[in-house]
């Protein structure tokens, strides 16, 4: 059938194209994040195990905090790749056994703003680079890199950094092994209002007690082993 014929079948076949590109535009997004977080693997074995953990208990936490499901892939997104600026500080530092001194601390501490610059650049993708750039903040405004305080940090930066810290507290690491689940819930109230935001910490209990076996099967990671 011509399109002078029937000039509805030409906007249908465009139509059509355009939603072929974008479908192909997500999936080629889709593919470079999971190639940031096999890069992140590759860096340091555990920590993207560890960072698809986060993406599941963002979600979850982010959907009991009543966050809008349009930002739930930036979400999803910030919460997987919030480290990935780490590419950028050297092995030396990273994986030093002993203590740091306060240079090194300093560069370990640039990393939010590597990851904000490096997801800034993909497009649609700039909510959750500053998510990222916030992650290391506190509600008391200790934090870095801006230093900014209780509501003034974005809600999604609030809710990673305390998903971030239970989870590397339970999880094994090589020069130590996890915490118990009471151990790491009794840390994080005790923080609670000075590191951490504690409307998110409230939120967070009840889902750390009853997801805790579903995230990590999600993540590919067995309680058993990680734990
Ligand atoms: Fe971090």
């Amino acid at each position: 059938m011509s399109a002078i014929a029937n000039p509805g079948f030409e906007l249908t076949e465009l139509l059509l194209h355009v939603k072929e590109l974008e479908e192909q535009q997500l999936d080629l997004r889709k593919s470079v994040i999971c190639a940031f977080n096999q890069l992140l693997d590759l860096k340091d074995i555990s920590t993207g195990v560890h960072s698809t953990r986060l993406a599941e208990w963002a979600v979850r936490v982010a959907r009991e905090m009543n966050i809008p499901e349009n930002l739930s892939y930036q979400v999803e997104v910030a919460a997987l790749l919030h480290d990935i600026g780490k590419i950028g500080v050297p092995d030396a530092i990273l994986r030093k056994p002993g203590p740091l001194t306060s240079e090194e601390r300093a560069i370990i501490n640039r990393h939010p703003e590597y990851s904000w610059s490096i997801l800034r650049l993909f497009s649609g993708l700039e909510q959750a680079s500053l998510y990222a750039l916030h992650h290391h903040e506190s509600a008391n405004g200790t934090g870095y890199p801006a230093g900014l305080k209780g509501p003034d940090i974005p809600l999604v930066s609030r809710i990673i950094s305390v998903i971030d810290s239970y989870d590397a507290m339970v999880s094994n690491r090589c020069y130590r092994p996890g915490l118990p689940h009471r151990e790491a819930i009794a840390r994080l109230l005790q923080s609670s209002g000075t590191q951490f935001d504690p409307d998110v910490v409230q939120v967070f209990i009840p889902i750390a007690e009853k997801d805790t076996a579903e995230v990590f099967a999600a993540a590919g990671t067995s309680m058993a082993a990680v734990l």
